[in-house]
């Protein structure tokens, strides 16, 4: 069994993967080229960069397996993996606690604009005048999405003496009433009364624009807004207006609705809101930690391996 890596997992799934199969690491693969190498492999491994389309699955007549070393599975179309029979396998829990951690981290710079000041600091400017944040204690997070991060995120920022509120429709109030969390009823309701909001939905038709111009006039002034979910989530030109205008104080953001290449050439990159003093951004970091890379590493490469052999897969 022949098994591509175009993006990069852990060595010790790797090596997990190499004790069964024929391993060939490709990383920054040009799709053209990736089109024309895909048709010798059984199985391949991506992250999130690589569109695993029907173009792709058309060039690959030997794929059995897809595995995605990491959580949303957006950039696999899984109607037309499914049409052609090809297994994918994804690994939701693995890099959990990472996001969420990342997400607190981003919250605790744009409160207190910690990222602005040490890059001052380092341009030899140690006036903090211009860097007065605000307290978490008292304030209301509004997290948008109860599942795996953002329940982590909710337990974890209690412990800030932070009001939280969520909305979920799909969650029952049991589970709301478990995680310590007040429902928010509609997502107005939610956007109306947070102080800070963070999105931890996946990225489906429903959830694309889902803050977008109509949404953040009705949110607080001077609101803070996280996405370390997807790209897309919240609409970026209606988020960039609110950021110039100070409605929005400041945004931390982890992904793009458009992301270079986390590997290749990244010249002519460009994103308005790169250039915003209020943003924070980072580059699809949430999962990025030893931890997560290992879980995730190591889960995929057991989960492809179960579905190559034809045996039973826990997130298939
Ligand atoms: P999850 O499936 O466990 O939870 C998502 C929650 O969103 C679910 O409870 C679901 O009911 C809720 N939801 C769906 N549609 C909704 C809607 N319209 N309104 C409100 N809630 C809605 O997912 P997760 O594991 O918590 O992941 C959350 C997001 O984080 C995903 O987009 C995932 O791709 C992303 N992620 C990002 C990173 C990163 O590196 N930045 C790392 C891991 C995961
Ligand atoms: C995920 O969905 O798991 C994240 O986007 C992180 C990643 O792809 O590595």
């Amino acid at each position: 069994m022949k098994v591509l890596i175009a993006e990069r997992i852990s060595d010790a799934g790797l090596d997990e993967l190499k004790k069964e199969t024929d391993v060939e690491v490709r990383l920054g693969l040009k799709r053209e080229k990736l089109l024309e190498i895909i048709k010798d492999f059984d199985a391949l491994i991506v992250r999130s960069e690589i569109k695993v389309d029907s173009e792709l699955m058309e060039a690959a007549p030997n794929l059995k397996v897809v595995g995605r070393a990491g959580n949303g599975i957006d950039n696999i179309d899984l109607k037309e993996a499914t049409r052609r029979g090809i297994i994918v396998v994804n690994t939701p829990d693995s890099n959990a606690i990472s996001a969420a951690e990342h997400t607190i981290g981003l919250i605790i710079a744009i409160a207190r604009n910690i990222p602005q000041a040490a890059h001052a600091v380092k341009s030899q400017d140690f006036h903090r005048n211009k860097y007065k944040g605000v307290e978490l204690y008292g304030k209301t997070l509004g997290i948008i999405g109860l599942g795996r991060i953002g329940s982590l995120v909710a337990k974890r920022m209690k412990a800030f003496e932070m009001e939280v509120i969520a909305y979920d429709p799909y969650i029952s109030s049991e589970i709301f009433d478990e995680i310590g969390v007040k429902k928010a009823e509609t997502l107005e309701d939610l956007l109306r009364n947070s102080d800070i909001i963070t999105i931890h939905t996946p990225k489906t038709r429903e959830t694309v624009g889902m803050i977008g111009e109509k949404e953040l006039a009705i949110t607080k002034k001077g609101v803070r807004i996280v996405n370390c979910a997807r790209g897309g989530l919240i609409n970026e030109r209606a988020l960039c207006e609110y950021l110039k205008s100070g409605h929005v104080a400041a945004a931390a953001i982890d992904v793009l609705e458009k992301e270079p290449s986390y590997e290749g050439d990244n010249t002519g990159f460009y994103n308005p809101l790169i250039e915003l003093p209020n943003v924070v951004i980072t580059p699809h970091l949430g999962a990025s930690t030893v931890e997560a890379q290992n879980n995730v590493g190591i889960t995929v490469a057991r989960e492809v391996l179960s579905a190559l052999k034809g045996q039973f897969t826990s997130n298939a």
